[in-house]
């Protein structure tokens, strides 16, 4: 077994791990949080040529000759830098953290900017006639990226938030991010910002923000001529750290979320915005979420203030099928792992007379994959999940508990990812 000398099949990257067709603008050239100056990242080139060569040199002949995508792919494993040692990844929570910098293009005369700008301070300089301020212009997307068991960098299902956030954008007559534009934003941030993705281990992540709006202004209520598309990064702690909990979700009756041809189905602010009293209420009576249902009847499930709405019952994996819902990808995630484990999905209208029949029932989002929910209150009435079916309301259900473990281990490069959800950041 001797070493060979292979060709890299790495693409020689920039001080800012991007390759010269990418070579970013940085604004302004000073200080990162970390007090390192953006021009010269700690993992420059020559990092990466070591480790290039190093991972060429533990290759076989054989090996080399049989798989070279191997051998390139386990150059850019030992290229990616290490965690950060000055955080707590122990006690991140959720809640925004300073990192390098975010990545910026801007939509003028007609076309999006191709070169991405590296921005260090958190600000935006921004007119105050931008029509995101007067006319809630602005949609978002919410992903994560993940260190995983074998030393990469993933995201995860990009794509999907890639086509959520055009489908917002075509709602409120923002020119769409083109899928391969968004796809390399959001890998440019989150390899600028590399040190501050938590240790594999830690049940942590780095939290992707991508954030499209009106910047250009208008008095009168029409489209903007100037749009801004960003993505920020931070990160956050294992939401489960202290153990997963079922929750009591309340059912909000006071206020609507969506009405069936209104916004509900895409990520604007603005359903945010909305969301904040309800949301608020629901808090401080004690309710960590609140359930929305249907405008006009009063009774068909919708979905959580930020989550979508999974019950299971016998062989079947149930969501509401209504156009007000936002399509989240976790759900998406979790109904094809349902169906590969050989369970039935059913998108179809749920009463909240239903809930109790449900075995389990869930919360399913980004941010925290999947939250039991046990009892839902409604009207003054507790609803409990399973009722006279077993289940107890005290504990996460076992097929959640499951659904939960896989999406983590493909999250994390533990287990197959056999649908090809995860796209590591290094690759070009
Ligand atoms: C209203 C709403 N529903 C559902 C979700 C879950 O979507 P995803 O799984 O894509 O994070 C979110 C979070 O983005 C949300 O804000």
């Amino acid at each position: 077994m001797g070493c060979a000398f292979v060709p890299a099949a790495v693409p020689a990257r920039g001080r800012h791990g991007l390759t010269a067709r990418q070579t970013p603008t940085v604004r302004p050239r000073q200080a990162w949080a970390g007090g390192q100056p953006l021009a010269a990242p700690a993992h420059g080139g020559r990092l990466q040529a070591t480790c290039r060569e190093a991972a060429v040199m533990v290759a076989t002949a054989d090996e080399a000759a049989a798989a070279p995508q191997a051998v390139a792919a386990a150059a850019a494993r030992l290229a990616v830098p290490p965690a950060s040692k000055d955080l707590d990844w122990a006690t991140l929570g959720f809640q925004f953290r300073p990192t390098n910098c975010y990545v910026r293009h801007t939509y003028r005369d007609g076309a999006w900017s191709t070169k991405p700008e590296l921005v260090a301070e958190p600000y935006i300089k921004l007119h105050i006639g931008a029509t995101a301020l007067h006319y809630g212009a602005s949609c978002f997307e919410g992903l994560k990226a993940f260190r995983t068991a074998d030393g990469r960098v993933s995201l995860f299902r990009p794509d999907e938030n890639a086509k959520r956030m055009a489908s917002s954008a075509a709602r409120l007559l923002i020119p769409e991010v083109p899928a391969d534009l968004f796809l390399s934003a959001c890998k440019a941030a989150v390899r600028e910002n590399v040190e501050f993705v938590p240790p594999y281990g830690t049940g942590g992540s780095l939290y992707v923000r991508p954030l499209l709006f009106g910047s250009g202004p208008k008095i009168g209520l029409s489209p903007a001529d100037e749009f801004t598309f960003l993505v920020l990064v931070t990160p956050v702690g294992d939401y489960y750290a202290g153990g997963p909990a079922p929750v009591t979700a309340i059912v909000t009756t006071d206020y609507d979320r969506a009405a069936p041809r209104g916004v509900g189905h895409v990520k604007c602010a603005g359903n945010y915005a909305a969301d904040l009293l309800p949301n608020t209420l629901a808090k401080r009576a004690g309710y960590p979420i609140n359930l929305y249902v249907d405008a006009a009847d009063q009774r068909s499930v919708e979905e959580f203030g930020t989550s979508n709405f999974v019950g299971l019952i016998g062989n079947t994996y149930v969501t509401p099928d209504s156009p007000s819902v936002l399509p989240s990808v976790t759900n998406k995630t979790l109904a094809t792992l349902a169906e590969d484990a050989g369970m039935v999905v059913e998108r179809r209208t749920v009463d909240i007379g239903e809930v109790g029949e449900f075995e389990e029932v869930a919360a399913c989002g980004t941010a925290v994959v999947i939250t039991a929910v046990t009892r839902v209150v409604y009207k003054g009435d507790v609803i409990t999940v399973g009722a006279g079916r077993g289940s107890d309301p005290e504990v996460v259900g076992p097929r959640f508990s499951e659904l939960y473990k896989q999406v983590r281990g493909i999250q994390y490069g533990e287990i197959a990812d056999p649908h090809g959800w995860c796209f590591d950041v290094y690759d070009e």
